[in-house]
């Protein structure tokens, strides 16, 4: 969206820095201009000057500075229009210049605006339904106690109990095809290659699910009619814009508070976060079904390091939660459990017994290790020897997990006193664990660089490897195609610098949460002065990439022949990181004595293939 620059002002105007900062943080009048601790870093005296005269603040201590757009940006990490949205709404102001005037200028923003749309047409749905329908939904949600309140709040809509409801609105619509619609996961192919298609979600009560953003990216269902043979509920498939690992149902409506209050409820499902909501309780998040990801638990980690997770108090439920504890806790978070009586969830409980009874279990929080140590005593699993080792080996594993030594130690203090341990035996223990998960192989995914493998941020600016900078510079030329290839082809590991590894993680975010990198805001993003000169500096200086030298500038004037440029390019640069990579390998097998032949002979060949690939595609620059 863009905004115009009247606009703009217009909001800058009606939202003065010192009572926006006040509401967020307590600011204090010193002379000519206020102070405040400064929320962008640990701070004990207020560093933090705001100037009214200006508009504009500034920390003296970690140099965090900018106007009232920034505060909000930064603070709430959301992105800049975001943020100009929020101010907007703030003072009132109406921003809604194109709403009629969709963005289909990519396939991500396209996916955005179609299930915005969906969302849009599953609430008038609601608002509008036939006689027959209207009883039977209307009774339904008098049952939940969904008020109108809440489905205000949650955007909650239904979608008719028919093939292709959502598809003849979308088709009378003509502003979306019908294979986009699919892609976004609203309509199902009846066979492959057909361009029939139907409604995914029918007769269903929708929950749009967001991002962090407000953005809906997806939707479930909860089945209404008996007669459906779905299952309970039916979950947008994933999309470019909907990564279920990647996403936390109810973290848009509850980051603020979660940062307030300083801990996070995880519960199950889209009622139970409603439930919670409903009684007040509004930082609460729900992993919706799927299984939590150390992904989920680094976004949680960004708002706050408590979190109390509700379980079903027998060995069944521990078991089914095992591998998400142990991702909490290797997050070095801090894990509560949470219990209610058997066969309660959040939602039944509070309908039967209400809040009060809610913050009594609340103030019942066990810690994880106290909650399996409950869990045995209570069925007796303390008495014989071998019970005994069973409970030190359970308890050990999710200790091993911790990253934090002191912690560790702190635990094992106090398990050896309640349960008359060894603490030396089970300090042994412990130590074998920790030596074995240590030596396990980092998985693919796992964002943590060995660290003698990244580079020292400051002085070594130099020395970046030209590949690892050519990665901003095709994110700032922001071609689609090129940083498409990038997102599916690049592996965290390939960068070795400190400052490009921050940098290129934040443009991946930005471009799966908005679909570009706008160079102006993202330079706002960054805290850091030297990603933010790293930045400025290859996108002045070295705006065409380091191969450009070699091609023939005259081939490439219009948009076409850019793109194909630029694909190539991305290809070049990843190929270029990967050869590093078995460069490196191959190196150190070869210093290694022990080595193994196949493996040197496979490394040759791949890196062969490697710099066939970079000739060729160089050549055709
Ligand atoms: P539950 O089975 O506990 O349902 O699933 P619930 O949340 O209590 O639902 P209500 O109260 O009967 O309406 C917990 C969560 O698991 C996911 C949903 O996100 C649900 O909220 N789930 C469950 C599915 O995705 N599909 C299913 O078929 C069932
Ligand atoms: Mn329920």
């Amino acid at each position: 969206m863009k905004i115009p620059q009247e606009k703009f002002d217009e909001i800058a105007q009606a939202n003065d820095i010192v009572e926006v900062i006040s509401s967020y943080v307590q600011i204090k009048k010193r002379g000519k201009s206020f102070l405040a601790l400064c929320p962008f870093h640990p701070d004990k005296h207020p560093s933090l000057n705001v100037s009214q005269e200006k508009q504009v603040y500034h920390c003296f201590s970690c140099k965090a500075s900018g106007n009232v757009f920034s505060f909000i940006q930064n603070y709430e990490k959301i992105t800049f229009i975001d943020a100009v949205q929020k101010l907007a709404q703030r003072a009132n102001i109406d921003l809604r210049i194109n709403e009629k005037d969709p963005d289909l200028s990519n396939e991500i923003s396209k996916l955005y605006e179609i299930n915005k749309d969906a969302a849009r047409y599953f609430r008038k749905n609601l608002q509008n339904l036939s006689c027959n329908e209207k009883e039977f939904v209307y009774n339904y949600l008098e049952k939940r106690n969904l008020t109108s309140k809440v489905i205000e709040r949650f955007g909650i809509g239904y979608s008719s109990n028919s093939w292709d409801s959502l598809l003849s609105y979308f088709s009378e619509e003509d502003i979306f095809t019908l294979p986009d619609i699919e892609k976004a996961g609203l309509l199902i192919q009846k066979e492959s290659n057909s361009l029939n298609y139907y409604d995914r979600f029918r007769g269903r009560l929708m929950f749009p699910i967001f991002n962090e953003n407000d953005k809906v990216v997806g939707f479930g269902g909860r089945k209404l009619y008996e007669e459906d043979l779905g299952g309970k509920y039916i979950n947008s498939p994933e999309t470019r814009i909907y990564n279920k690992s990647k996403i936390l149902y109810g973290l848009n409506f509850a980051k603020e508070k979660i940062r307030y209050y300083d801990y996070v409820i995880l519960v199950e499902g889209y009622m139970d976060l409603i439930a919670l909501y409903k009684n007040g309780i509004e930082n609460v998040v729900a992993s919706s079904g799927t299984s939590l990801t150390e992904e989920h638990v680094n976004l949680i980690s960004r708002y706050t390091k408590n979190i109390y997770v509700l379980f079903d108090s027998d060995f069944a439920g521990i078991n089914a939660a095992k591998r998400g504890i142990e991702i909490i806790l290797e997050a070095g978070l801090e894990l509560s459990v949470i219990t209610l009586p058997d066969g309660e969830d959040p939602d039944t409980f509070l309908l039967k017994f209400g809040r009060e009874e809610f913050d009594k279990c609340l103030t019942r929080k066990k810690s994880v290790i106290s909650f399996i140590s409950g869990l045995y005593e209570k069925e007796n699993k303390l008495e014989s020897v071998d019970d005994k080792s069973q409970f030190i080996k359970e308890i050990i594993n999710y200790l091993g997990k911790i990253p934090d030594k002191i912690k560790r130690a702190f635990y094992i203090k106090e398990i050896s006193k309640i349960y008359s341990l060894y603490e030396s035996d089970l300090r042994d223990e412990l130590e074998k664990v920790v030596k074995e998960n240590k030596s396990r192989v980092f998985p693919k995914s796992s964002v943590v660089i060995p660290e003698k493998k990244i580079a020292n941020g400051s002085g070594s600016k130099n020395k970046i490897f030209q590949p690892e900078k050519d990665l901003i510079v095709l994110f700032i030329k922001g071609d689609e195609d090129a940083i498409s290839y990038v997102d599916s082809n690049l592996e965290i590991e390939f960068i070795r610098n400190k400052i490009v590894l921050q940098i290129i993680e934040h443009f991946l975010d930005e471009y799966i949460n908005c679909g570009k990198v706008e160079l102006l805001k993202v330079l706002n993003d960054f805290e850091n002065e030297e990603a933010k000169n790293l930045i400025t500096e290859i996108s002045v200086e070295k705006y065409e990439p380091s191969y450009f030298e070699n091609a023939s500038r005259d081939n490439w004037i219009n948009t076409t022949e850019v793109q194909k440029y630029n694909l190539l390019y991305a290809k070049i640069v990843i190929e270029n990181l990967r050869l590093r990579e078995s460069q490196d390998k191959r190196a150190a097998l070869a210093r290694d004595p022990g080595n193994n032949l196949n493996e040197v002979f496979n490394l040759d060949k791949e890196i062969f293939k490697l710099k066939q690939n970079i000739e060729t595609w160089n050549r055709q620059l």
